[in-house]
């Protein structure tokens, strides 16, 4: 579906793009033709990805900056837009989290995630739409998500709480700047271990594997499956698609059907012997 062509003209900003799944669709990106910036708030890893990305011979610029600070968000979209041009794509992927038991939170580490996940992702999105708007160009904004936007999860509830909020700015500036034909999707992203979320997310090794066997497609997803996506909803090949929510999980967020525990309970050939007991007549 993809040519070498399909991302050229676009100038994307990949926020968190230095390392993890920022990186690997910043990749995606620059291989697809895009000129491709990246910022977070270690300017080393931005080098080191920058090196990268320049191999495919696009424009590549880097920027430091903490999301939560919208001035500089603001003096990052100028840079950057002098370095690229005009900044018409841009990937919310800049995220905290960790695991804590919500009573043992303290408000700062409450603050923190939201300040980063939701108030990061409205600075951002925000200078990039006003941009956009006063100059009357087109912009596609794809914004990382969970699957436990909409239920909630124990013990990353300042993670649930902020991403629910990315979740209504994205379906609210779907509607209002449609007009504007400003694009805003988002992506809920299951299972994809990346250093950083593994290691504030995934306590031990035998609670990794109960988890796995929970994923129907019974797999990680490659970092390449969801640069992918993003690369699709970042395209022209998406361009009547807006204020949509994709999920790419293996299938993951099923798992509360009733009855799939029993899935756990034997391996499948003694599971089809008990369900041909239980069948009328049935030996
Ligand atoms: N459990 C409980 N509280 C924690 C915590 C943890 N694992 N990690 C940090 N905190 C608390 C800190 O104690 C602090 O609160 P306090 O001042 O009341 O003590 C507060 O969170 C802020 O921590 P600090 O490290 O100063 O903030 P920061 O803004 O530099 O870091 C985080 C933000 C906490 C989200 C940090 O984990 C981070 O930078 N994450 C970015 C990368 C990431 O999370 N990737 C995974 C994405 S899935």
């Amino acid at each position: 579906m993809f040519t070498k062509d399909t991302l050229t003209g676009k100038n994307i900003l990949v926020t968190g793009g230095g390392s993890g799944l920022g990186k690997a669709m910043a990749l995606k990106f620059a291989e697809l033709g895009a000129n491709v910036a990246i910022c977070g708030r270690s300017q080393d890893k931005l080098d080191k990805t920058a090196e990268e990305l320049k191999a495919f011979g696009n424009k590549v610029a880097t920027y430091s900056v903490d999301v939560r600070d919208y001035e500089a968000v603001g003096e990052m979209f100028d840079k950057l837009s002098e370095e690229l041009g005009e900044i018409n794509g841009l990937v919310n992927n800049a995220a905290g989290n960790f695991l804590s038991a919500s009573e043992d939170l303290s408000p700062n580490a409450f603050n923190s995630v939201v300040g980063i996940v939701l108030n990061g992702t409205f600075n951002c999105t925000q200078q990039f739409g006003k941009r956009l708007i006063d100059a009357g160009s087109p912009g596609s904004v794809i914004n990382i998500v969970t699957t436990y936007t909409e239920t909630g999860s124990a013990f990353v509830l300042p993670s649930a709480c902020a991403k629910a909020g990315v979740l209504a700015m994205t379906n609210s500036l779907a509607y209002e700047w449609g007009e504007y034909n400003i694009r805003l999707n988002s992506i809920a992203p299951g299972p994809f271990p990346t250093k950083g979320a593994w290691s504030r997310l995934m306590p031990d090794p035998k609670v990794e594997e109960r988890y796995k066997a929970l994923i129907p497609l019974k797999r990680y997803g490659e970092h390449v499956e969801l640069a992918n996506l993003a690369a699709f909803l970042m395209s022209d090949l998406s361009a009547y698609m807006t204020g949509e929510n994709v999920v790419i999980d293996g299938g993951e967020r099923l798992k509360s059907g009733q009855f799939n525990f029993i899935t756990q309970a034997a391996p499948r050939s003694q599971l089809k012997k008990m369900f041909q007991m239980m069948k009328p007549g049935g030996k």
